[in-house]
């Protein structure tokens, strides 16, 4: 993990927020690489849960929202952990989290009874700071799903089962953020919620609540798969009876090896219709749906995943980490570091070089390459220092292919390169470096998207 946070920082993935400053324990900010690996996972997502189906719609609420939500939604009352602080250094930790070191003030810590502690970030809204002011930074995307509902069906043609998806920040003041991004204060989620039938109107050849639960649990195992993390490296946990919530009827979290342990990434539970109800109860509305085919009126159930955007990047990061001991032609050996993301995901997909960075002519042309990729690919201009260490700098970002423009592309091949149709002698060709295999061949600009488009 030290490797990790280190490349992170040094690199220009995750920053401590507020650094200058000491840093704020709990929020992380991402750097340009970061920001671009973020964003095709987030669009990766919204792709596969929204716009390559026909029965999601997407939304995209505000993070304040009408105070009477979270009492509806039982976060005002239980949205707790407990907490306990020690009697002498006044440290306080989550009652189920606490630390192996000796208090600082001397012998084992001294802890108070563990004490409910609300997870919430409360605020006031508009300029008169009074109780009936006080809000909250949402602790969930989910429930703006949920009191959205009505307005979403009312404003499309969607009918159940159909699902309302969103991305979005979500805030909770957690007692000990930890393991970097994995715990933190300040975070994003993925979720959906999928309205179904209830099991008393579900007609033969339709999903029950139980089959849909199976089939989204499915679904997302591959959506993971589909990003690049591995089968091996994903478990489900299937949570027992007594640990679900009252009124859930199942629960499926998708966990991933992480470096310091096995660790949720993913809850995909079955939530009955107790948010609808509530909102219901609380809001006076009636949050029904008329089914025409069954003639009744029901308050759909849900089947809820919900995904960290950052734990997910955290999984990539840690799965893509890759070290080897690679040998050049004088026999030297070193280590390079590669980030092996699966290239759709990858920050920068093609650095462009220009072999020497004072001679105009290959400048010239590999502006004129450059240009070219950009319409199609996040491209990287490099220029300094050696081809070698521009490799290896690529390398750390998980670039997949560099493209370099050297004096064959102007003065013709060398030899022959048969796979991409090149003869020796053939100009407008240049070099493509793969990451994984370190090979290069030659290849004429005139195929570099093609070829490159058909890699991912
Ligand atoms: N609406 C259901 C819900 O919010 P959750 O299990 O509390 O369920 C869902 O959160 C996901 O959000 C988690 O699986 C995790 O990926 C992410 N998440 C929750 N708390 C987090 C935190 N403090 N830091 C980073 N990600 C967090």
């Amino acid at each position: 993990m030290g490797k990790i946070v280190a490349l992170c920082k040094r690199r220009g993935f995750i920053y401590p927020s507020s650094e200058i400053y000491g840093g704020i324990n709990g929020f992380w900010d991402y750097g340009p690489l970061g920001a671009e690996l973020k964003r095709n996972l987030r669009d990766a997502w919204w792709r596969a849960m929204v716009h390559e189906r026909t029965d999601v719609a997407g939304l995209d609420a505000s993070i304040i929202m009408h105070p009477k939500i979270w009492e509806a939604s039982g976060h005002v009352e239980s949205f707790q952990d407990p907490l306990v602080d020690c009697k002498k250094c006044k440290g306080r930790w989550r009652a189920d989290q606490l630390p192996e070191t000796k208090c600082p003030q001397g012998g084992p810590h001294d802890y108070t009874e563990a004490r409910p502690f609300n997870l919430m970030f409360k605020t006031s809204v508009g300029p008169v700071e009074e109780s009936a002011s006080i809000s909250y930074l949402r602790p969930e995307t989910a429930q703006a799903i949920f009191v959205q509902f009505l307005n979403v069906l009312n404003t499309t043609r969607l009918k159940v089962p159909f699902g309302i998806a969103q991305i979005g920040k979500a805030f909770r003041n957690e007692i000990n953020p930890r393991n970097f991004t994995f715990r933190s204060r300040e975070f994003e989620q993925m979720e959906l919620e999928f309205f179904v039938k209830p099991d008393a109107f579900v007609r033969e050849g339709e999903r029950t609540v139980a089959q849909w639960h199976e089939y989204w649990v499915e679904e997302r195992f591959r959506w993971y798969e589909s990003i690049g993390l591995p089968r091996a490296k994903l478990h489900p946990r299937v949570y027992e009876k007594k640990e679900l919530a009252h009124y859930a009827s199942a629960c499926t979290d998708i966990e991933f090896d992480f470096p310091f342990g096995r660790q949720e990434l993913e809850g995909i539970a079955a939530r009955g219709d107790f948010d609808l109800s509530q909102h219901q109860k609380f809001s006076g509305q009636k949050m029904e749906y008329f089914d025409e085919e069954a003639k009744a009126r029901y308050i759909p159930h849900v089947i809820e995943p919900s995904a960290g955007l950052d734990r997910t990047v955290l999984a990539l990061l840690c799965h893509a980490y890759d070290e080897e001991t690679v040998t050049d032609e004088k026999g030297q050996s070193e280590t390079r570091v590669v980030m092996r993301f699966a290239p759709r995901i990858a920050p920068i997909k093609v650095a462009v070089f220009p072999l020497l960075k004072n001679k105009e002519v290959l400048v010239t042309k590999a502006q004129a390459v450059f240009r070219l990729l950009q319409k199609h690919f996040v491209c990287q201009w490099d220029d300094r220092g050696n081809i070698g260490k521009r490799y290896r700098y690529q390398d750390e970002q998980g670039t997949p292919w560099c493209v370099t423009i050297d004096f064959e592309t102007l003065e013709g091949a060398k030899a022959d390169a048969p796979e991409f149709g090149v003869k020796a002698g053939d100009k407008e060709t240049v070099t493509v470096r793969d990451r994984d295999s370190m090979k290069q061949v030659r290849v004429r600009i005139s195929e570099l998207v093609t070829e490159i488009s058909k890699r991912f």
